[in-house]
C-alpha cells in the first residue's frame, strides 16, 4: 500500500494553504511532551534504504508532509513501501534507472541524498538538482566533487545530475575525501555510497550531527562497516552487498529543543521525553545562560525548570555547535529576554527572515548581514504574522504563546513539513491554539472564547 498525504499528515486539519493557526498568549503550559522520531534523520534513513534489495522495516518515523515526499520519491524509483502508525515497512529489491521527478525533488531538498544510494547499487543515477529553498541557495557540488573522487562521471543536464560509475562491475571506489565544509547532506551521501564501494573511503572534516551517526547505525544495522561517525573521520570498508534490518529511528532534538524554549518563554515547568540530552547540549548550556535549568530526569527524559530570562549571544555552527535548526525559536525567546543579544547565523545565509514577523509582534530587532542585534521587550503582542520557513514557524509560535492577545500564522506548509502534531501536542500543554481554516472570519480582537476553544 502506497502512502496518500491525506492519511500522513494526522496532525494538520484544516491542512495546508488554507490553513491559519490562531493562538492566544499569556497561559502557562503544563505536563510532558512525547518527542516524535528525528524528521531528519528519517528522511535519509529512508533513502538509505535504497542500498538494499530486502525488507527494511523502521520504526519510530514521524508523521510529516516531508517524509511524505520522501515516500512518494521512493514510490517512483520503484520501493514498495507500506506504513502502519509510526512504522514504515519499505522494500527496494525491484529499484530501476528511473529518474527521481524533478517535481518532488524540488520541493524537498533531501531527496538528491538518493543520489548515493542509487549509485552505489545501480551504477548510475539521474537526479534533478534540488534548487535554492526558503533558507538559502544550498547548492550540492561538496556531493558531487565526493562522488567524482570515488570514481563517478557526474554531468549536469538540463538541470539534472547525470551519475555513472564507469567499467564492467559499476562499482564506485573507496577514496580519501576532504569535505572543504562539513555538510550533513554530502557526509550521508557519501557515506551511503561508500557502504557498497570497493575499499576504503575517509570522509574527514565529515559532520558530526546525530542524524549522520543514526544513518551510519542503521547502514552497520544492514551488515555495513562503518567507523568514527560522530567525529570528524568516517572511515568505511566497502561490502558486497547489505541486508534488510529493523531500526528505530532516534528521538528528534530539534522538537525537543523547540518545546524546552516553549517551557522557558511560558515560564512553564515541562517535561520531554523520549531525548537523547546529549544531541541537545548546546541548546541546554545555552538555555542555562539565558536562565532556565534542564534537569536530566531520566536517561531519556529532561526537565525544564524556568527562570528569569536575561540576554546572551548565540553563534549557529555545526554540530557540536549551536544548530541553526534552534537558531530562530531562541531568537524568539530573547526578544522576550532582559538586555541585548547579539544571534549570527553562519550556516545559511538567507535564515533570518523571521525577524519581520517577530518585529511585526513588537519585538526590538536590527539585522546587519548575517547578524541579528535583539533587544529584549517586556512584552509582545499578537499580530498576523507569515511562516517563511519551517523553523521560522517554530520560532512565531513560540512568540505568539508569549504574546498579549492573538497571533494568527499564515502559510502552515512549512510547520507541517516538520513538525508532528505541534498543535494537539501544544494545546495538551494548555496552550490556546487551534487551526482553522483561512476563510473562516476572523476578528481582529477574537478571545479564545469566541474561538473553538471554548
Ligand atoms: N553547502 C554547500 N555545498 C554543498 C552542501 C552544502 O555550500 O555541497 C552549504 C549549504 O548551502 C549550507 C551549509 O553548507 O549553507 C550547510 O549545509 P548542509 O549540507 O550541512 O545541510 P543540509 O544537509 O542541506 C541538513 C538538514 C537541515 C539543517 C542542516 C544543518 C536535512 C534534510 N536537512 O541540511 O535541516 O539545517 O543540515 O544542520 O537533514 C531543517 O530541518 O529545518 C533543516 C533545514
Amino acid at each position: 500500500m502506497t502512502l496518500s498525504l491525506d492519511r500522513i499528515q494526522t496532525s494538520a486539519t484544516p491542512q495546508g494553504d488554507n490553513a491559519v493557526l490562531r493562538l492566544w498568549g499569556g497561559s502557562s503550559l503544563k505536563g510532558h511532551v512525547k518527542i516524535s522520531g528525528a524528521k531528519n534523520a528519517a528522511l535519509v534513513v529512508m533513502a538509505g534504504v535504497l542500498l538494499c534489495p530486502q525488507d527494511c522495516r523502521l520504526r519510530n518515523v514521524p508523521a510529516l508532509v516531508d517524509v511524505e515526499r520522501m515516500a512518494q520519491i521512493l514510490t517512483a524509483l520503484g520501493v514498495k513501501l507500506d506504513r502502519q502508525g509510526n512504522i514504515l515497512d519499505l522494500n527496494a529489491e525491484h529499484i530501476g534507472h528511473s529518474q527521481a521527478p524533478y517535481e518532488l525533488v524540488s520541493q524537498l531538498r533531501a531527496s538528491f541524498f538518493a543520489i548515493g544510494p542509487l549509485l552505489a547499487r545501480l551504477g548510475s543515477a539521474r537526479v534533478p538538482l534540488p534548487g535554492g529553498c526558503a533558507i538559502g541557495a544550498r547548492p550540492v557540488e561538496l556531493h558531487v566533487r565526493g562522488l567524482q573522487a570515488m570514481g563517478a562521471d557526474v554531468r549536469i543536464e538540463g538541470g539534472v545530475v547525470h551519475a555513472e560509475v564507469p567499467g564492467r562491475n559499476s562499482r564506485l571506489k573507496g577514496a580519501k575525501i576532504h569535505l572543504d565544509y562539513p555538510s550533513v547532506g554530502a557526509t550521508e551521501t557519501l557515506m551511503m555510497a561508500a557502504t557498497l564501494a570497493d575499499g576504503e573511503t575517509y570522509i574527514e572534516n565529515a559532520a558530526q550531527e546525530p542524524e549522520v551517526v543514526d544513518l551510519a547505525n542503521f547502514c552497520r544495522s544492514m551488515g555495513a562497516r562503518i567507523q568514527g561517525a560522530g567525529t570528524k573521520t568516517i572511515v568505511i570498508s566497502g561490502v558486497p552487498s547489505l541486508h534488510g534490518t529493523d531500526y528505530s529511528i532516534i528521538p528528534d532534538r530539534i522538537e525537543a529543543g523547540t518545546f524546552m524554549v516553549a517551557g522557558a518563554i511560558t515560564h512553564s515547568e515541562l517535561t520531554l521525553s523520549p531525548v537523547v540530552p546529549d544531541h541537545l547540549s548546546a541548546a541546554i548550556a545555552k538555555l542555562r545562560e539565558i536562565g532556565s535549568q534542564t534537569i536530566v530526569e531520566a536517561p531519556d527524559c529532561l526537565r525544564i525548570v524556568p527562570g528569569q530570562n536575561r540576554a546572551a549571544d548565540i553563534e549557529t555552527l555545526p554540530y557540536p555547535g549551536f544548530p541553526t535548526d534552534m537558531q530562530a525559536q531562541f531568537m524568539a525567546l530573547l526578544t522576550v529576554s532582559e538586555g541585548s543579544s547579539t544571534i549570527s547565523e553562519t550556516v545559511f545565509e538567507n535564515r533570518l527572515r523571521h525577524v519581520a514577523e517577530l518585529q511585526r509582534m513588537g519585538a526590538d530587532i536590527r539585522v546587519k548581514g548575517n547578524i541579528a542585534i535583539v533587544r529584549g521587550v517586556p512584552k509582545l503582542s499578537g499580530a498576523p504574522v507569515l511562516a517563511t520557513d519551517l523553523r521560522a514557524s517554530a520560532a512565531l509560535v513560540l512568540a505568539g504563546l508569549a504574546a498579549d492577545g492573538m497571533t494568527t500564522i499564515k502559510d502552515l506548509k512549512h510547520l507541517d513539513r516538520g513538525y508532528e502534531n505541534l498543535t494537539a501536542k501544544m494545546q495538551q500543554l494548555g496552550a490556546k491554539m487551534e487551526r482553522v481554516t483561512q476563510d473562516v472570519e476572523v476578528s481582529e480582537n477574537a478571545t479564545p472564547e469566541e474561538s473553538t476553544l471554548k
